[in-house]
């Protein structure tokens, strides 16, 4: 497809309700006739309909047909009210039925069967359009689940969901929770199904989790951020034979999951930095889950540029720095973060405080940043730290969190490894 993303084209946005657009007859209900270029796009298996390109609704019904000016069948669709229109599940003419559903989410879970490491009870199960169920993700802790929904609208997919759920895996709690998206306006504090346990029984501690062996804390009640990012695991895999007597400085650290298996390692000095007391006390929770001791590290609650900034000053250097930061963040002091205006300035500060032969492994989960782009600011962030550096590994998300050939948007995380070259 060669695109990272697709934007919507089409003459306005059409919020809804019946009624065509000039020259396009009202539809039968329940049909909705899109333009060219959706049409195109949905040939191809694109999962999303954009307000704008609707020609001509029929009068409202729960699931949709989606329709070309030329009448042929495009597919079936969930209409919404968001940014989003309509998300599609099947390029066919068939049903979104039980069947259909469950058949669907078991090929999502063969996929998982084959590619989840031994050691390893936390992972995705289904990644949404990816897994060819729009708007739907579902969580493994190791025997409980968080289904994350993008909007209500996926709602109705949701007992069925939790039913295929309790056959196929019988998890012991189930919570529900939302993931809106920056570019839908609602609010999404009153929705329902409202967010909390859907199946089983409340989770009343943390709940033990591991990754390729190593443990991890998590809130499944909490999501969809419980406290461990899974998609990173394929890039802790590739860093765990590099571990070995390396000081390592770990900055928007969040649980601190490459803390904890740097440390597992063999990294004889792990430095935790994040603005969030919070995070870093789970952390050090972390630490102890694998009977390492947080007193031989040092966990640091603070800005990450304040930090790489004292660090610099004091002398400091490190042989692999984390670099993971949000794409947007605002500190208490009221410095705001942007990834696309900051990266290149976070680097250079990085790359002032690496050993020489040391290693940077930067990170950016924005889907609307290009490899490219990326890579474009760590090259001027060498620059500006007067370094040079070179590319050792490009990686992405794990195996669990696939990026489908159909959807653009799936290819969302970019890690590269740079190595600095002394001198
Ligand atoms: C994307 S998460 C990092 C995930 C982490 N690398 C992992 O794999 O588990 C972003 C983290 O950055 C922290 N953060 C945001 N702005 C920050 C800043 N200016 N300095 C330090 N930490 C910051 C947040 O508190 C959050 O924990």
């Amino acid at each position: 497809m060669g695109k990272r993303s697709r934007k919507p084209r089409g003459n306005r946005p059409d919020r809804g309700g019946g009624g065509s657009q000039k020259g396009v007859q009202t539809p039968p209900r329940g049909v909705w006739i899109v333009n060219g270029y959706s049409a195109d796009w949905l040939g191809k298996g694109f999962p999303w309909v954009y307000p704008q390109e609707i020609l001509g609704r029929g009068a409202p019904a729960d699931i949709v047909e989606l329709r070309a000016q030329d009448g042929r069948v495009l597919g079936r669709a969930i209409p919404d009210h968001g940014w989003i229109a309509a998300r599609v599940y099947r390029h066919d003419e068939g049903p979104l039925d039980r069947d259909w559903l469950w058949e669907t989410l078991d090929r999502a879970a063969a996929l998982r069967d084959v590619v989840i490491e031994p050691d390893t009870t936390a992972f995705r199960l289904v990644h949404g359009e990816n897994d060819g169920l729009p708007g739907l993700r579902i969580d493994w802790w190791d025997h409980a689940a968080t289904v994350v929904l993008d909007s209500p609208a996926v709602a109705p997919l949701l007992d069925d969901v939790l039913d295929w759920l309790e056959d196929r895996r019988q998890p012991r709690a189930v919570y529900l929770c939302y993931r809106p998206d920056p570019r839908d306006d609602r609010d999404f504090s009153r929705v329902t199904p409202e967010p909390g346990l859907v199946r089983g029984h409340a989770l009343t501690a943390d709940l033990r989790v591991t990754e390729r062996g190593a443990a991890f804390l998590v809130r499944p009640w909490d999501g969809p951020d419980v406290g461990l990012y899974t998609d990173m695991r394929a890039v802790r895999r590739w860093l765990e034979p590099h571990w070995g007597g390396t000081a390592v400085l770990n900055t928007f650290a969040y649980t601190g999951a490459f803390s904890v298996v740097a440390a597992l390692g063999g990294a004889s000095e792990v430095v935790t930095v994040d603005l969030s007391a919070p995070y870093l006390e789970r952390a050090e929770a972390n630490f102890v889950a694998n009977e390492l001791d947080p007193s031989q590290h040092t966990f640091w609650e603070e800005d990450t540029f304040k930090a790489l900034d004292r660090m610099r000053r004091q002398g400091q250097q490190f042989d692999r720095i984390i670099l993971d930061p949000p794409s947007f963040s605002h500190s208490s002091d009221g410095t705001t973060w942007s990834a696309a205006r900051d990266y290149p300035r976070l680097v250079a500060a990085a790359f002032r405080v690496c050993a020489p032969g040391g290693w940077i492994i930067a990170a950016s989960n924005h889907g609307q940043t290009s490899p490219r782009d990326f890579r474009g600011w760590i090259v001027d962030g060498a620059r500006k730290a007067g370094v040079r550096a070179q590319e050792l590994a490009w990686l992405g998300q794990s195996e669990d969190v696939p990026a489908a050939t159909w959807f653009p948007e799936g290819r969302y995380l970019k890690v590269g490894v740079w190595r600095m070259l002394p001198g």
